[in-house]
């Protein structure tokens, strides 16, 4: 059996009648936003008129790919909930860590609501994202999406590295020096065949979940699963930092997602 035909099997396991592909997202936005210093989550930061949960809502919903959206927020966190809610999503408390919050919400999946306009059958692929990458553009979930269609388990978005990387010891002093071109930085959304996650991320969780996971097809690759890239786009980039918000606005990319929404 080729891998495709391995994982259209999957597929038909999981839809029970076809092997056309349906992706759920889940949205990453129960962090606290200790970096960025607003003394606020992150997800509840405004910019340009919405909260960045919302500008990364509006991306996912323009996209046009979602047939459920499960948001992790903060505990007791109504704002946000009341804004996941406007996009049909369900929400659920977040971990402690950001690998906790994505098992959570992997667990919750079933529950969330069938968005406007999609199929009740259950989601075969899932993409995971954060609400930090609150300006991704549309093309980026497409050639994810397309890509999971196609017959991969496990894509990720990535971008050339431009820096020369260099490791360092304790003391400051470099050790060693890595080969820029076989490095990439990598953004999400990362997409996943849905089952096929839910095991690694069961896998990892009996190991005990590391707060050092920071993406998730590293829990992927623990379970030897094959993980291909894509382009990503430098519009994605994480607001991590107060420069990062500095960054959106010279780059206009709260115009831009919203000239796209307004033209479904
Ligand atoms: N996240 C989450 N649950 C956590 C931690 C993080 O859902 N326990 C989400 C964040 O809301 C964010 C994404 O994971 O959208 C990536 O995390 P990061 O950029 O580190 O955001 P924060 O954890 O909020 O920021 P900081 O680390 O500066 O506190
Ligand atoms: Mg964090």
């Amino acid at each position: 059996m080729t891998n495709t035909d391995s994982f259209s099997q999957m597929a038909d396991d999981v839809t029970g009648t076809s092997p056309v592909a349906s992706f759920a997202v889940v949205i990453l936005a129960a962090g606290s936003g200790t970096r960025l210093g607003y003394g606020i989550p992150k997800a509840a930061v405004q910019h340009s008129g919405k909260t960045l949960l919302e500008w990364a809502l509006a991306g996912v919903d323009a996209s046009g790919v979602a047939s459920r959206i499960v948001v992790t927020v903060p505990t007791d966190d109504t704002a946000l909930t009341n804004i996941a809610a406007d996009y049909g999503a369900l929400t659920v408390s977040g971990g402690s860590s950001r690998a906790e919050s994505v098992a959570l919400a992997l667990s919750a999946l079933d529950n969330a609501p069938v968005r406007s306009g999609f199929s009740s059958d259950a989601p075969s692929h899932v993409l995971i994202h954060d609400a930090a990458r609150s300006f991704t553009p549309v093309e980026v979930f497409h050639r994810v999406c397309q890509s999971l269609s196609s017959g991969q388990a496990a894509v990720i978005p990535v971008l050339p590295v431009v820096d020369t990387i260099k490791t360092v010891d304790a003391d400051g002093y470099v050790r060693s020096t890595v080969q820029r071109s076989v490095l990439r930085s990598v953004q999400t959304p990362q997409g996943f065949h849905f089952k096929t996650l839910l095991g690694a991320y069961r896998q990892a969780e009996e190991q005990g979940l590391s707060d050092e996971i920071t993406d998730d097809a590293s829990v992927a690759e623990m379970c030897g699963i094959p993980v291909k890239t894509v382009l990503g786009d430098f519009r994605s980039l994480k607001i991590t930092v107060a420069e990062d918000l500095a960054l959106a606005s010279a780059l206009k990319l709260a115009d831009e997602l919203s000239a796209v929404s307004e033209k479904d």
